[in-house]
């Protein structure tokens, strides 16, 4: 309940009903600390940064740079160097295939991802992968909804470029074994890319230790604010990489003969970014370290165990996945209930989860589905939300089984 406090959106009626948010995998709520930062830098602390030698725009230059060494430490960077913010995990992902992929994709190479993936996971390089000629090729699942390890030992080979993987699956809450698969990629040249959306905020994440080339999240996942994402890449790997975008603030020099670039993470933040936004996921941080990843992974995995004793003991109703880890995402299906329906009725209830594809189409190929629909939990939520849910199924429950 203290924590629930913390989050003034939590107080508010849906429908007439008290709300009892359930779609954190799409985007986590907002702690009053993270809003109040936000407001406090367009009130006191508002200036572009690293262009002015005011000292307001040297202010909020220090912020940024500072909210970045924290990202480092939260993650366990090397460096601040190697934090680049960009405005979502999807542009995170973005960066690396049309900066990296374009330099070091050729005719003839392959890029790994899971059948699992998120679309931001696959789109982009399938984008890349047409222009640079390489092959895109699915790593099977198994029908537990895990990484079929033989599949990916199987498939990697001396043509394998680049392996993007999900930590934590968006559809299924699927942990995957990211270390031990990026240990299996050493054997060839191939580099990893690790979709860390639905895994930082949730599971401790410590990039060094699973030794990831590149790992991608969004700070709007993990109480921060939208607009931002953050890429981690190895400075090795940064420094050989050219720019994403061009625009103020990414080079050394420019003239018509030629132009030449600032160092990463510079070279990969031209324009003005999201100030606001960066300097409140400061506060995001400072919260999650107060509150302890492994105290709020112990929490959701326990609400996940609960409502996983729930639904299998509802008839008609099948839980989607068997994984060995899990995280507190539990996709379901009821038996001639469409997901939306389900979607619907709970809304009437103020109860709001994600029903459809989950931006995951070709997982929902995979498992025979055209859709789930999808509870995934965060810090504030708790036994009586679970409650309200379980009443709430039992409506759809009575009204499509009468
Ligand atoms: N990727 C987000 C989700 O799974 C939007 O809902």
């Amino acid at each position: 309940e203290i924590i629930k406090s913390d989050f003034p959106i939590l107080d508010i009626c849906i429908r007439g009903k008290p709300l009892v948010y359930l779609d954190n995998a799409a985007t986590t709520q907002k702690p009053k600390r993270v809003i109040e930062a936000t407001t406090n830098y367009y009130e006191t602390q508002n200036a572009n940064i690293r262009r002015g030698l005011h000292e307001l725009s040297e202010f909020s230059s220090s912020l940024y740079d500072e909210t970045r060494k924290k990202t480092q430490k939260f993650i366990n960077a090397q460096s601040s160097n190697e934090i680049i913010f960009t405005k979502g995990c999807t542009e995170a992902i973005n960066l690396v295939a049309n900066s990296y992929g374009r330099i070091n994709f050729k005719h003839g190479d392959e890029v790994l991802v899971s059948e699992m993936e998120h679309h931001s996971n696959i789109v982009p390089w399938q984008m890349i992968c047409e222009q640079t000629g390489t092959k895109l090729t699915p790593i099977h699942i198994t029908d537990d909804g895990e990484i079929d390890i033989e599949d990916f030992k199987n498939k990697l080979s001396e043509k394998t470029r680049l392996v993007a993987l999900t930590h934590i699956s968006n559809a299924l809450g699927t942990i995957n074994p990211v270390h031990e698969l990026i240990e299996l990629t050493r054997k060839t040249d191939a580099v990893v890319l690790i979709d860390g959306a639905q895994a930082v905020g949730h599971i401790p994440v410590d990039v060094q230790e699973l030794d990831a080339d590149f790992y991608a999240f969004s700070a709007h996942k993990m109480y921060g604010p939208t607009g931002v994402g953050v890429l981690y890449g190895k400075k090795h790997l940064l420094e050989q990489m050219p720019p994403y975008q061009g625009g103020g603030d990414m080079i050394e020099t420019v003239s018509f003969e030629k132009t030449t670039y600032a160092p990463s993470p510079r070279r990969f933040e031209g324009g003005t970014p999201n100030i606001a936004g960066v300097i409140a996921f400061a506060s995001a941080i400072d919260y999650l370290e107060r509150i302890g990843i492994e105290n709020i992974h112990a929490h959701e995995t326990a609400l996940t165990q609960k409502l996983h004793e729930i639904l299998s003991e509802e008839k008609f109703t099948r839980i989607i996945g068997n994984p060995k880890l899990k995280s507190g995402i539990v996709s379901f299906v009821m038996e001639g209930v469409h997901p939306h329906d389900i979607g619907t009725i709970l809304d009437t209830e103020g109860i709001a989860i994600r029903a459809g594809h989950h931006c995951c189409m070709p997982l929902m190929k995979r498992l025979n589905l055209s859709s789930t629909a999808r509870v995934s939990f965060a810090i504030y939520n708790n036994e009586n939300d679970i409650t309200v849910f379980a009443n709430a199924i039992h409506k759809v429950k009575e009204i499509f089984y009468p």
